[in-house]
């Protein structure tokens, strides 16, 4: 029966192996869940640059329009909700006026498991801040 022994080390260590992906989601990720948090920046106006019920579910197809108006036609300005034209920029408009990332954005796909791989290469205020960061913050995932 000395087996015996080996078959339950055997079934713990295909237990462990198994659920590690689970587990390194949960200690791994970041964690910030939850309803997002509008903290704006008082110089960086008032308004989104469309409204909350367009924002809400179509923000992404906004960024790709802006990315290939961009990179495509170097088409680089659109007229604010105010009037006045801003950039189309992830980076310096999104995340200057939603500068909160992680309490905005982040909480929000988190709790959705959408993990954007847009960092890869688009900077975060915290690494305008900190210019040594240059590590991705999020575990880079194909979506
Ligand atoms: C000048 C500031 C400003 C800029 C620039 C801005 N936003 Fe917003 N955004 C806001 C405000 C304020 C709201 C909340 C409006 C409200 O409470 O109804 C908002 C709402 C949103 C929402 C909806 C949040 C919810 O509660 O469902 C999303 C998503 C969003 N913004 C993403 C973006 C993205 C992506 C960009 C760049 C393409 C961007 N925003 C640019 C200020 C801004
Ligand atoms: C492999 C690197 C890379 C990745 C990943 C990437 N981009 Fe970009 N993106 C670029 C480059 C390079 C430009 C051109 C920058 C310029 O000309 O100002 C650009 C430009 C843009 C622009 C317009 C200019 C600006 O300042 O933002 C938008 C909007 C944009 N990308 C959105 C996105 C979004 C949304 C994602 C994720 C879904 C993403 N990008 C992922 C490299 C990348
Ligand atoms: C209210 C919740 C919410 C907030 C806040 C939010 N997002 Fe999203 N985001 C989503 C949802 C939902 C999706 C779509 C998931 C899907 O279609 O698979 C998404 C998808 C995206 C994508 C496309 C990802 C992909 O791989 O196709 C980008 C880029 C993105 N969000 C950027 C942002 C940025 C930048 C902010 C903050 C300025 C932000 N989002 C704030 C809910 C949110």
């Amino acid at each position: 029966m000395s087996d015996r022994g080996k078959i339950v080390i055997g079934l713990i260590i295909f237990v462990l192996i198994f659920t590690l992906p689970m587990t390194y989601n949960m200690v791994a990720k970041n964690k910030a869940v939850g309803a997002p948090e509008l903290e704006i920046p008082p110089e960086a106006g008032k308004e989104c640059v469309r409204s909350t019920e367009y924002m809400r579910p179509f923000h992404m197809d906004l960024l790709n329009e802006w990315r290939d108006e961009v990179v495509r036609h170097n088409d680089r300005y659109i007229e604010g909700p105010d009037g006045a034209m801003i950039e189309k920029s992830l980076s310096n408009t999104c995340l200057d006026c939603h500068s909160n990332k992680e309490n905005f954005c982040d909480r929000c796909h988190n709790y959705l498991a959408v993990y954007p791989y847009c960092w890869d290469c688009h900077t975060t205020p915290e690494e305008t801040a900190q210019p040594e960061l240059v590590v991705a913050q999020q575990p880079k995932e194909e979506n």
